[in-house]
Formats: structure tokens, sequence, C-alpha cells
């Protein structure tokens, strides 16, 4: 699986992901910037929030109401493909596509 992140300068890499981890481990193993993860994964900070590309948003499995309150609470600019990547998880053959928002650098 491959993950690509871009940050809000436009910059993008791409890191090869385990499958099991999630999306924000993934990140922060292979210190990408703009995802803070302050909490660790506990659905706690949404300093993980990323805007999914579009075409990858509809492939995920629907978000769970906690991450839905948290992005409402605590996310900034939050838009329709926005969620907290620690509540993603890799999956086999998955080529993911994720921009972090500008508060995150
Ligand atoms: Fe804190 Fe995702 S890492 S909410």
């Amino acid at each position: 699986p491959t993950i690509t992140y871009t940050d809000a300068t436009g910059a993008a890499r791409s890191v090869e992901a385990t499958v099991g981890d999630s999306v924000m481990e993934t990140a922060v193993r292979n210190g990408v910037p703009g995802i803070v993860a302050e909490c660790g994964g506990s659905l706690s900070c949404a300093t993980c929030h990323v805007f999914v590309d579009a075409d990858d948003f509809a492939s995920l499995p629907a978000m769970e109401e906690m991450e839905d309150e948290m992005l409402w609470g605590a996310a900034v600019d939050r838009q329709d493909t926005s969620r907290l990547c620690c509540q993603i998880k890799v999956t086999d053959g998955m080529d993911l596509h994720v921009t972090t928002p500008e508060t995150q650098v």
C-alpha cells in the first residue's frame, strides 16, 4: 500500500505503508510533516486532520460518530472529505492521497 501526503504548500511525499497501521502512524513513522497526532490516535486531539482525495474518500469505510463529533468540534476548516487519519486503517493494495490543512504545518 502507498499513502501520498501533500502538505499545504503543495509538496507531496509518497510512503510505503504497512497493512493494519493507521494513516496517522504511517505519517509519524516516516517523518511526514503536518500530522502532529498529539493524542497518539485516541481520537481526542484532531491534529491528524486530513483532506482525503475525493475519489479515495468514497472507497474508505464510513467514519464512526466519535470521529465525526471530533471533526466538528476541533478541526479547523472542515471540508466534505475531512477525516482524522488515526482512524483510517491501511488496507492491502491501498493507494490513498491526503492533504494536510494549512493550520498543521
Ligand atoms: Fe489525535 Fe487522531 S491522533 S485524533
